[in-house]
Parts: structure tokens; C-alpha cells; sequence
């Protein structure tokens, strides 16, 4: 035999040869405990309307909504994050919905909590856009910028009701400055000390949330480049975080998650507090395009995506798989 060169003595593959040892050695798990469901509840609909930029998640109705937070709890899924899409023609500019005691998201978490009590974390979604007819996360000046300490007073409100339908969790997604601070005096103020923020203290201005404008009806012109951060910058990221850890917030949330794994990891180093990253529309929907096109094997992509953030420093995961991942699981 010609022996060419030596021979390397580490050799790393040794510890790849099978599908018990890759078990054995593997640092990451996922875990049903790690995932949260996002959902989308429609107000004035008997039957869920499907979201064509999402294919497989839809506008739930609040029968189908309780379906599913039954499903999710069944799987071992963690919490759910709600969102509520008000009826045509009910979207102004204060976005009076969202702090309407029946409007669509207080009626749905009213709902999720009496299906499942405190079997799942019920998490609502804490921002404006889903109920302006102008689309931004908060209320507008005479110039048509967004206002932000006006709006922290719509934050304040909406916080109480959302309080007050049953919450366990509010989430700070608007990107006002103070946002947190306020939400937890308003809470406290009516004796809602025990209901948690999930502050989105870094959240970028991103084209991944392309399919999520679908999926709430939105009609937003423009952008949210005043509020969101800038995707070049990670830095800001750090600030954002020691703000809002510093107005009380409980757990703190990066997103979009994919594209930001980077600060994520520099997240998770950081706080003492839980760390979530949400897999957000556009992160969704690559996948399942490039699946049906048959250009990618959808599962191990999902996968292999939750495992790369949860990798990355994620304890929570919100995600639209969240309950077929832990079924599979
Ligand atoms: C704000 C909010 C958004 C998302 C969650 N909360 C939209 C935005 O900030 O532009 C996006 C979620 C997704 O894209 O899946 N209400």
C-alpha cells in the first residue's frame, strides 16, 4: 500500500458514523415546551379564511381558534400569540378596535382562556396596526408621523383591556420608545401586576413581514422605518434591550429571527431573562413556496431552521409550525 502523506489523527467524522451517535453528541433540542403558535382570529366569520401569502395558516374564526389552542396545548405547545383582524370598516385612525372590551382580540383571548384555561400562556399581540386604517403601529400627528408619546397612551389602554380579557402575557410589538414602561404602570394600576411583558425590544423593519400584512388586513402605505430598526445596525439592538429590561420588561424578543441570528446570539449572551425570537410570515413562506415547488424537502427545512434559532439562543420560538413541529417531535 502508498502511504500519501499522513494520515490526520482527529478525525471528527468519527462522531457522525450513526443516527444514534449524531443523537448522543447533538447540543441542540427542540423541544414542544420551546414553541409558541401565532394566530390570526377574524372577526364576523363563521368559517376560517385562508391567507393566500401563508399557505396552511389562516384567519381563524373563534370556533376554529379554540380548535386550535386545544390542538396546541394536546401537542405540548407552550403559548399562543393572538392576533385580531377587526371587520371591514371598523379601522380608523386611533385604531379604536384595539381598545374596544369586545372587539375582536379581547373577544378571542376571552375565548382561548375559557377553552383552555391556564393550560397554554395566552400572549396578545400589544400594537396598533392591526386596527388603524392608516396601517402604522400607532396614531398620527398633524404632519402624519407617527406620535409616539400619543400613542403610549393608546398602549396604556389597550394594555388594561387586554388585562382584563385574560391574558397571561402582553407584547410590546410597536417600537414606541417607553413602550414597556407604560404598558407595566397601566398594568399595575389596575391590579394586573401578575401579567407579564414579552417585550419585542428588538424588532427590525423588515420585508419578512410581507405575508403578515395579508394575514391582518393591513393597508399600510409606506413603511415603518421611523419606528423598526435598521437591519444594518446591531448595536441599537443592545440599547433597545437595557431599555426595556430596564422599564420592567419579563422576557425579551428578537425578530425577524432567521436573518438576525447574529444579534440574537448576542441577546441571549446579554440578558438574565427569558430570550424568544420569532420565525416570522416571510420566514414561512419562503419555505413552504420553495417546498411546493419541490425545490427544497419541507420538513428538515423547518427544522432545520427552528434548530439554527433555538442554536442561536432562543429558549421560546414563536412560529407558524409551532404545533405540527411539536407533534412531530
Ligand atoms: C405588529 C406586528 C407585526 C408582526 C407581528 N406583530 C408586523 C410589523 O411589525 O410590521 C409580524 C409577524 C409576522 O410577519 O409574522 N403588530
Amino acid at each position: 500500500m502508498t502511504v500519501y502523506g499522513s494520515f490526520p489523527g482527529a478525525r471528527p467524522r468519527r462522531l457522525r458514523t450513526s443516527p444514534a451517535m449524531r443523537r448522543m453528541v447533538a447540543e441542540t433540542r427542540l423541544h414542544p415546551a420551546d414553541l409558541i403558535l401565532p394566530a390570526f382570529v377574524r372577526e364576523g366569520v363563521t368559517e376560517p379564511v385562508a391567507i393566500s401569502a401563508m399557505p396552511g395558516v389562516v384567519q381563524h374564526s373563534l370556533d376554529t381558534l379554540r380548535k386550535a389552542a386545544v390542538e396546541a396545548v394536546t401537542a405540548g405547545v407552550s403559548g399562543i400569540m393572538l392576533f385580531g383582524v377587526p371587520e371591514d370598516g371598523k379601522k380608523d385612525a386611533l385604531g379604536t378596535a384595539g381598545t374596544d372590551p369586545e372587539g375582536i382580540l379581547q373577544v378571542a383571548v376571552r375565548a382561548v382562556r375559557d377553552e383552555v384555561g391556564d393550560d397554554l400562556v395566552i400572549m396578545s399581540d400589544l400594537c396598533l396596526d392591526e386596527y388603524t386604517d392608516h396601517g402604522h403601529c400607532g396614531v398620527l400627528d398633524a404632519a402624519g408621523r407617527v406620535d409616539n408619546d400619543a400613542t403610549l397612551e393608546r398602549y396604556a389602554e389597550m394594555a388594561q383591556v387586554q388585562a382584563d380579557a385574560g391574558v397571561h402575557v402582553v407584547g410590546t410589538s410597536g417600537m414606541m420608545d417607553g413602550q414597556v414602561g407604560v404598558v407595566r404602570d397601566a398594568l399595575d394600576t389596575i391590579g394586573k401586576e401578575d401579567v407579564a411583558v414579552l417585550a419585542y425590544a428588538v424588532k427590525y423593519s423588515s420585508a419578512f413581514y410581507g405575508p403578515f400584512r395579508e394575514a391582518v388586513g393591513s393597508s399600510l402605505k409606506g413603511d415603518r422605518k421611523t419606528y423598526q430598526q435598521d437591519p444594518a445596525n446591531s448595536r441599537e439592538s443592545m440599547r433597545e434591550l437595557a431599555l426595556d429590561l430596564e422599564e420592567g420588561a419579563d422576557m425579551v424578543m428578537v425578530k425577524p429571527a432567521g436573518p438576525y441570528l447574529d444579534v440574537l446570539a448576542k441577546v441571549a449572551a446579554e440578558v438574565d431573562v427569558p430570550v424568544a425570537a420569532y420565525q416570522i410570515s416571510g420566514e414561512y413562506s419562503m419555505i413552504e413556496a420553495a417546498a411546493e415547488k419541490g425545490w427544497i424537502d419541507r420538513d428538515k427545512a423547518i427544522l432545520e431552521s427552528l434548530t439554527g434559532i433555538k442554536r442561536a439562543g432562543a429558549g421560546m420560538i414563536l412560529t407558524y409550525w409551532a404545533t405540527e413541529v411539536a407533534r412531530a417531535l
